[in-house]
C-alpha cells in the first residue's frame, strides 16, 4: 500500500490517541515515524505503532508527562522526561538546546527518564536547519555483545550527526552501532532465509547464520564498535544518572513500566567558532567533493551520509510511501493493539 505523507501521519496520529495520547504528543511521535518511513528506515517507522499504541494504552508511556527543564549551567541543562513519549521529550529537549546554543554557542541536554524515540537523526536536523551542529545518542535495550563476550550487555545505542550545507543541504549520518538492525534479522526469520554471519551471534557468543538461532547482535568492526556504544552508554546512561549496561529496560520486558531511558543532545553553533556562511559553504563543497569522487565497480555515485536516501524519498514523495499491507489492515482497524508485545524476550519473534 501506498500512502502520502499526511495520510500516513493522519493514520499514526489517529491511532496514537486512541491508545491514549494527547494530540500535541501524537502529532509529534506521528511526524518523527513518517520522517524515517518516507525515507525508507521502515525499522523505524510504521512498524513500531502497534507496539507505541500497546505501551500507551498499559501506562507504560505517561500520556501527561511533566515534562521540565533543569538548568544546570549557562550550556547545559537536564531535560527531565518523565517518560512521556520520548520522540516528544527528545524533540522539545532538542528545542531548548537549539536557543541554548544559539545563545551561548553550544548546549548539552540531558533527556532523563524517556521512552523509545525512533530515528535520532529526526532531532540533530532540527538543528541543522537552524544552522547549528546536532549531535545526539541515545540508549537502548542490551542485546550487543560486548567484544569478546557471549552474552548481550550494550544496546544498539545509536549515534546521530547533521550539520548545514549550502541550498539548504544537510549532510546527516544516523546510525545503530551494531552491523545490523534487530529488525533485519526478524525480516530474514520471517522469510525464513539465512543472515551473514558477520550479523550477530548464537547462545554461546558463536557467529550464527541462523536467524532463529540469534542471541545477540554484534557492534560495527569489533573492539571499535563495542567502544562507541560503550561512549554513548556513558554519555547518555550513566552521565545522567540512569540505568547502565545491562540495567538498561528492555524494550517489550513490562509494557505498563515506564524504561527510564537517557538520550543526549549537542549542540553546536558553527557562528562560535568560524563564521556560518564559510561553514556552510564548506560543508557543500564537501558535498560536492564526495558526490565528485570516482565511484568504485558496482556503484554508481559516492553519496554523502543522508544523501542515500535520496532516490527513495523521490520515489515516495512522487508516488507514495510503501507500507506493508499488514500494517496498513491494522492501522486502518478499530484495533488499538492486539496485546502482542507485552513481557516477550528481547529474541522472541
Ligand atoms: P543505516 O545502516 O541504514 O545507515 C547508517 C548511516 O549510513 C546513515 O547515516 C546513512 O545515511 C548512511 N549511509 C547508508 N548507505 C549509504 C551510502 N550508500 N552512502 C552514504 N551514506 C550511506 O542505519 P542503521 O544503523 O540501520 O540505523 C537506522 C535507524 O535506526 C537510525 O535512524 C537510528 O537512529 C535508528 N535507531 C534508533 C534506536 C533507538 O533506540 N532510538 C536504536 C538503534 C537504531
Amino acid at each position: 500500500m501506498r500512502l502520502s505523507k499526511q495520510d500516513l501521519s493522519n493514520l499514526f496520529k489517529t491511532k496514537l490517541m486512541k491508545a491514549g495520547l494527547t494530540e500535541e504528543h501524537a502529532a509529534i511521535v506521528a511526524d518523527v515515524l513518517v520522517f524515517a518511513d518516507a525515507k525508507g528506515i521502515h525499522s523505524h517507522g510504521a512498524v513500531r505503532v502497534e507496539y507505541y499504541a500497546e505501551r500507551i494504552a498499559k501506562n507504560g508511556i505517561n500520556r501527561n508527562p511533566d515534562f521540565r527543564l533543569e538548568k544546570t549551567g549557562p550550556c547545559t541543562a537536564i531535560y527531565h522526561g518523565d517518560n512521556g513519549a520520548g520522540h516528544v521529550a527528545a524533540k522539545y529537549a532538542m528545542d531548548e538546546a537549539i536557543k541554548i546554543a544559539k545563545e551561548n554557542g553550544i548546549a548539552v541536554v540531558g533527556v532523563r527518564e524517556m521512552s523509545h524515540s525512533g530515528a535520532i537523526s529526526y532531532f540533530t536536523e532540527e538543528a541543522a536547519k537552524q544552522d547549528l551542529i546536532g549531535i545526539s545518542m541515545c540508549q537502548s535495550d542490551p542485546m550487543v555483545v560486548p567484544f569478546g563476550g557471549a552474552e548481550p550487555y550494550y544496546g544498539t545505542n545509536p549515534l546521530a550527526f547533521a550539520a548545514p550545507g549550502t541550498d539548504g543541504r544537510i549532510i546527516s549520518f544516523d546510525m545503530a552501532t551494531t552491523v545490523q538492525a534487530w529488525g533485519k534479522v526478524l525480516h530474514a526469520r520471517s522469510k525464513n532465509t539465512a543472515i551473514p554471519d558477520t550479523w550477530a551471534v548464537d547462545g554461546n557468543g558463536e557467529p550464527t547464520t541462523d536467524p532463529s538461532k540469534v542471541r545477540a547482535l554484534l557492534p560495527i568492526a569489533g573492539p571499535k564498535g563495542y567502544g562507541l556504544a560503550m561512549m554513548i552508554d556513558v554519555l547518555s546512561g550513566i552521565l545522567l544518572g540512569l540505568p547502565f549496561g545491562n540495567k538498561v529496560s528492555s524494550m517489550y520486558h513490562d509494557l505498563s513500566e515506564g524504561r527510564n531511558l537517557g538520550q543526549l543532545h549537542i549542540v553546536i553553533n558553527p557562528s562560535a567558532f568560524t563564521s556560518i556562511e564559510l561553514f556552510k559553504e564548506n560543508i557543500g563543497q564537501t558535498m560536492d567533493d564526495l558526490n565528485a569522487i570516482k565511484p568504485a565497480k558496482g556503484f554508481d555515485k559516492v553519496y554523502y551520509p543522508g544523501q542515500n536516501y535520496e532516490k527513495i524519498e523521490k520515489d515516495y514523495a512522487e508516488n507514495g510511501i510503501e507500507i506493508v499491507d499488514d500494517i496498513y489492515e491494522y492501522l486502518v482497524s478499530d484495533v488499538v493493539h492486539n496485546n502482542a508485545y507485552d513481557h516477550q524476550g528481547t529474541f522472541v519473534e
